[in-house]
């Protein structure tokens, strides 16, 4: 393990002004956002459309690192660049989701484990030599009035824990990403309870299994109000909840704390983002790796059609763009409209 490159990759990931893009769909995801605009997914099509995000101008003013799939590191643009190549040619970070998804957790019925640590040592190995120079892993958490259980906080925990050992082996910087799903009609104060456990929990595992948290980065959910919830914190709630979870569980040795949209709004995402640097300074850099709030306008307005490209283009650049001011509470929501 070489620490001084896990620290100067972690770093870099949450530089100033800078966040991550996540676009490690995998292929049923992939499918679900291109069906929503009835473009068929194929492999092409998939290429086509990572490369319109990957080739943005401007782009890598604000994005420190994208998160590739398994598929998407292998494959090159028109002109033969591989991904991994036209990424850190523009001083952008290639990374890659290396689990294999959130499986029924045994004995317990409506809770998910995730898997992929069979070969994974192999696997990084090779992700490395493809210009891999992070990593994620997804762990998610179901909030009903009796789940979580104690033992999927311990299996997710123990599990994420492991993959982030082999990945600092392998000098690749973990990003450890437990999910509390948004689904249900819980509180904030619920939600901020169950985000508190999964996060006292992988923090003692991380801790147990030696990993070196200066040379990580945690991918949390924000804490909210479940999706059918009859009253909905506000944006301050939000972010002050977030934050208070975050002082008492999240050591202050981890560089940064790069957020999930989850299914926020785009506008939200950035405004909450926006508004828990403004509470700072914290002990952490608080940044994004944001998938759908980055995502999702640059997918409508490009429809899969070629002409509408540069549309594509302009609509991820100004998400990027305004991401990169909530970074130093800069960002005011009149910019939207300009
Ligand atoms: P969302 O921002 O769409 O939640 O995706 C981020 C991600 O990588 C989830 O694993």
């Amino acid at each position: 393990m070489d620490k001084s490159a896990l620290t100067a990759t972690a770093e870099a990931l949450v530089a100033p002004g800078k966040g991550i893009l996540a676009a490690d769909e995998s292929s049923g995801t992939i499918k679900k956002r291109f069906d929503s605009i009835s473009v068929e997914s194929t492999e092409d099509n998939r290429r086509v459309y990572r490369q319109m995000l990957f080739t943005t101008p401007g782009a890598s003013d604000h994005i420190s690192g994208v998160i590739l799939f398994d598929e998407t590191i292998r494959q090159s643009a028109d002109d033969g660049t591989p991904f991994p190549k036209l990424l850190a040619g523009q001083g952008v970070i290639p990374g890659i989701k290396v689990d294999t998804g959130a499986k029924p957790l045994a004995g317990s019925e409506g809770e998910t484990v995730t898997e992929g640590l069979d070969g994974l040592r192999e696997r990084l190995a090779e992700y490395y030599e493809l210009g891999a120079r992070f990593a994620k892993w997804r762990a998610t958490y179901t909030i009903t009035d009796s789940l979580p259980s104690s033992y999927c906080y311990d299996v997710n925990a123990h599990a994420l824990a492991r993959y982030a050992a082999l990945c600092q082996e392998a000098n690749i910087v973990p990003i450890v990403e437990p999910e509390v799903l948004m689904d249900g009609t819980h509180t904030i104060a619920r939600a901020a309870n169950v985000t508190a456990h999964a996060l006292g929990a992988l923090y003692r595992a991380l801790f147990d299994q030696g990993v070196y948290l200066p040379g990580t980065l945690l991918k949390p959910n924000m804490c909210l109000s479940g999706y059918g919830a009859a009253e909905q914190a506000s944006d301050e709630e939000v972010a002050k909840t977030t934050i208070g979870v975050f002082e008492y569980t999240v050591p202050a040795a981890v560089p940064g704390i790069v957020f999930l949209s989850g299914g926020q709004s785009d506008e939200q995402a950035t405004a909450r983002l926006n508004l828990m640097n403004q509470m700072g300074p914290h002990p952490w850099q608080l940044s994004f790796s944001y998938g759908r709030a980055l995502q999702a306008p640059a997918l409508k307005a490009w429809g899969g059609k070629p002409d509408n490209l540069g549309a594509g283009q302009a609509a991820y650049a100004k998400r990027a763009r305004l991401n990169g001011l909530a970074r130093s509470g800069d960002y005011k929501p009149e910019m939207e409209a300009a």
